[in-house]
């Protein structure tokens, strides 16, 4: 086996140490401590695992995918292996949920977002230029400043102890208040858009199985959660309407969208938030907190970065590498006979892409457990996918990150793991611990 997360304790969960092939479940309960540890398995002995009967329609099957060769693959090749997205609410609604008003307003929701305004491969590369990258994408730069200062006033808070509980006093609360401040919406709204932000994120974190199912009861309570959010947003761009300001509401609700000559509608608008909403926010945070963890476990690292900030895009990227906030996703079928890795896979099958998996891929990063500042194009790690359906906000969570330890860096002189921790791991396909806390000495 080769490196793991030195503070995994086996013993907290439910699930045995995996030692071959017939013991690896990605997806059952306590899997997270044991993810690494099967994805060594895997690479040896079934890099393409066929799970039978895991297909989308009956009598089809799903295949995991762990290389970052067939990955990489995949994922630029839209054509030839299509995107899905739509596929979620359009089974809630055959499941019998179609009568709610709060399901009719979710589904309404993702169909603007992802049905009318991007409904082509051409459309949904013209949606992300004119949309979405002048403010998290290409355009993400120009909140640096915001970044920092928001940054410095998490730290002013806890500055003046020696210990602070990293995740409810920085790593969650920073992508909260950049985004909130992003779009425009008031920091009071904060906790309530963060229990939407929970709601509609149930899928990735309570759903069973590698198709994230909710079960009737599951998905009824979700649209309950949501309920008054659709409300929340068409009173922000009323208001934004009226008063426009220098925020990423106020430019959507003004912008002339040129792929489709005309003006957005508020539901579109809406729509958009609600795609940015389940992409921002957890991810983000569990970047943030699985990096101070490798800073506390590699003896020197966070002397290293302190002295030299130019290391720091190397140190994030390797971080996301090594610990993925999102460990794989669903999102792919192909639309014709394909061969991986020698195992064949019919047309119409479900592909599960494990971008952490790919992320420690011996044949494509020389020793792949190793935290490597110096590696070779940094940035080949899948954590965002690639491709034309890259993480649309990968530019802004980078600079995130950068920023947040660079700002650590000039606050503190050292960190360390603090009492109290029990490694607990959220349940669902990301990685992150429920709690963290740290020692540090003031710089
Ligand atoms: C460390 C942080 C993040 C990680 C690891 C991450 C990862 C991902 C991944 C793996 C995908 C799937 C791409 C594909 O299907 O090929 C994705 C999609 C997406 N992400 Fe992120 N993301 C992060 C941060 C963000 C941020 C900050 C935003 C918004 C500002 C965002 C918005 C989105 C959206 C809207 C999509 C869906 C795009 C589509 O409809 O195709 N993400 N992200």
């Amino acid at each position: 086996m080769g490196k793991q997360p030195k503070h995994i304790n086996h013993e907290l969960g439910p699930m045995k140490c995996p030692v071959d092939l017939a013991s690896v479940d990605l997806f059952g309960a306590g899997a997270q401590e044991h993810w690494y540890e099967m994805y060594e398995i895997l690479h040896r002995d079934a890099p393409v695992l066929r799970i039978p009967g895991g297909g989308l329609k009956p009598g089809t099957d799903a295949y995991v995918l762990t290389k970052h060769a067939d990955i990489n693959t995949v994922v630029k090749d839209p054509e030839r292996f299509t995107v899905m997205g739509q596929r979620r609410v359009n089974d809630w609604a055959n499941d019998g949920l179609s009568g709610e008003d709060v399901f009719t307003t979710s589904r309404n929701l993702m169909t603007a977002s992802m049905v009318t305004l991007r409904p082509t491969q051409e459309l949904y590369i013209k949606h992300r230029k004119e949309l979405t990258d002048p403010w998290v994408g290409t355009g993400a730069s120009r909140h640096r400043e915001l970044i920092e200062r928001l940054a410095n006033e998490l730290i002013d808070e806890w500055i003046d102890n020696d210990s602070v509980e990293f995740i409810s006093q920085f790593a969650r609360p920073l992508p909260q208040r950049v985004f909130a401040s992003i779009l425009g919406f008031p920091f009071e709204d904060i906790p309530q858009l963060a229990q939407w932000g929970d709601a509609v994120v149930t899928p990735f974190v309570h759903g069973t199985g590698l198709k994230h199912e909710l079960s009737p009861e599951q998905a009824s309570e979700m649209f309950r959660r949501l309920e008054g959010f659709q409300d929340y947003i068409y009173e922000q761009v009323r208001a934004k309407r009226s008063n426009p300001q220098d925020d990423m509401v106020s430019f959507l609700c003004d912008v002339h969208y040129q792929a489709l000559d005309r003006k957005l509608t508020d539901l579109e608008i809406a729509g958009i938030v609600h795609a940015m909403i389940i992409g921002a926010l957890e991810t983000t945070q569990y970047a943030i907190e699985e990096q101070a963890q490798m800073l506390c476990e590699n003896d020197g690292l966070f002397d290293t970065v302190r002295n030299d900030r130019t290391k720091l895009r190397a140190f994030t990227e390797e971080s996301m590498r090594l610990r993925s906030p999102t460990h794989g996703l669903s999102t792919r079928m192909t639309s014709r006979d394909e061969v991986f890795q020698g195992v064949n896979v019919p047309a119409g099958s479900l592909l599960h892409l494990r971008f952490a998996a790919a992320n420690v891929d011996g044949e494509e990063f020389d020793c792949p457990f190793d935290l490597d500042l110096e590696r070779h194009g940094v940035t080949r790690h899948l954590a965002f996918s690639a491709g034309p359906r890259v993480c649309p906000g990968a530019n802004l969570s980078r600079i995130e990150q950068q920023v947040a330890w660079d700002v650590l860096c000039n606050r503190l002189s050292s960190i360390e793991y603090g009492e109290g921790n029990d490694w607990q791991h959220q349940p669902g396909i990301m990685l992150g611990t429920l709690k963290l806390n740290l020692k540090f000495t003031k710089a």
